[in-house]
């Protein structure tokens, strides 16, 4: 079965054509990273019209692997969550072109789709398995029973890992968007140099907090300013980095040697998997701890669409499918119930 995917969440315009939830056909993604830059941060209504500006050709192109529509079986769309704006472009879009092409509708949620990424790039991987998810918005660990059951274990109590990130590239002045940069100065510190608290709930082993990091760097450069010292802006992002990278990696191999799973296997997903630190950190507790690791390939860590046509294919195989008054939503919880 071929699914058209699409995609327009944030700041990414994305479709791609992905076949029997595995095996990637085409993926187009067209960045507004050089429009946003200039705002430090994505802007929700230039990200809108950057999308009407961009979805029809962003489809084409991927339509045009298969030759067209006619040779596409579905169309699946990203209807949440995401900003409100983005997300009505992508689903506009979709319902347009699957009820003029006579084609079921399917809805897909975003952090889903995450997950549904290290399908795309492991292809013996099933359910069940344990899942760290962490994107700009979000930060959960996840039960995925099976393709379409999901149970939250615990999330962020206030920001997301990739919020953080962004956070703390702004006070090193680092720009949009913070994430990779803070991963590039990282490689140049010394991660011991600094302690940043991490933070730990006796009741909630899998709830996360990075207000206290936030709040913590924050300081640090304030101090620094108020005496005049000068940063060391790449020890700075190494040491805030492993506050994050080891909160993360310590709470999802908990979750993994907690839950009662047939095989200890642990998928992680969101745009911070692209994150080199948590990477080697993640990849080095889970071999200490017998743990099969699941990270999605570098080019389909960040928002795309071969993610959503993924998601797709195993959403359609219990039913979920939707008519022309299906809506965009900018909240939703990932167990769907
Ligand atoms: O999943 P994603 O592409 O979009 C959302 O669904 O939110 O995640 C974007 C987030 C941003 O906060 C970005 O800074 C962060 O992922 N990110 C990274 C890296 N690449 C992207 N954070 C740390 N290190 C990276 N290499
Ligand atoms: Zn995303």
């Amino acid at each position: 079965m071929r699914i058209l995917g699409i995609e327009s969440s944030c700041d990414e315009t994305a479709a791609a054509v992905v076949e029997d939830g595995r095996k990637i056909i085409s993926n187009i993604v067209s960045t507004q990273i050089s429009i946003h830059e200039l705002y430090g941060g994505v802007v929700p209504e230039i990200a809108s019209r950057a999308h009407l500006e961009a979805i029809s050709s962003v489809t084409e192109k991927a339509l045009a692997e298969v030759g067209g529509i006619d040779n596409i079986d579905a169309v699946a769309v990203t209807n949440a969550p995401g900003l409100i704006g983005a997300l009505l472009v992508g689903l506009g879009f979709a319902k347009g072109l699957a009820f003029s092409a006579g084609k079921p509708l399917i809805p897909v949620h975003h952090i889903r789709g995450h997950v549904a990424a290290s399908y795309l790039s492991n292809p013996d991987l099933k359910p069940p398995f344990v899942a760290l998810i962490v994107s700009g918005g979000h930060s959960h660990l996840v039960h995925v029973k099976d393709y379409t059951d999901y149970t939250i274990l615990g999330g962020t109590r206030d920001d997301a890992a990739g919020e953080s990130f962004d956070k703390a590239a702004r006070v090193l002045g680092l720009g949009y968007p913070g994430g990779p940069k803070m991963d590039a100065l990282a490689k140049e510190g010394d991660p011991d140099a600094i302690h940043f608290p991490r933070v730990h709930f006796a009741d909630a082993p899998f709830d996360f907090s990075f207000s206290g990091v936030k709040t913590s760097i924050i300081n640090y450069a304030h101090n620094a300013a108020q005496t005049g010292k000068e940063l060391n802006n790449p020890d700075v992002a190494a040491s805030f980095s492993k506050a994050v990278c080891e909160i993360l990696t310590e709470k999802a191999v908990l979750a993994v040697n907690t839950l009662d799973l047939p095989d200890k296997r642990l998928v992680v997903a969101g745009g911070v998997a692209a994150n080199s630190m948590l990477r080697s950190m993640i990849t080095a507790a889970a071999k200490k701890n017998g743990i099969s690791l699941y990270i999605p390939d570098l080019s389909l860590c960040g928002d795309n669409a071969a993610m959503i046509a993924a998601q797709g294919f195993y959403e359609y195989s219990i039913g979920r499918v939707a008519s022309t008054d299906l809506n965009a939503f900018a909240t939703e919880s990932i167990e769907l119930k």
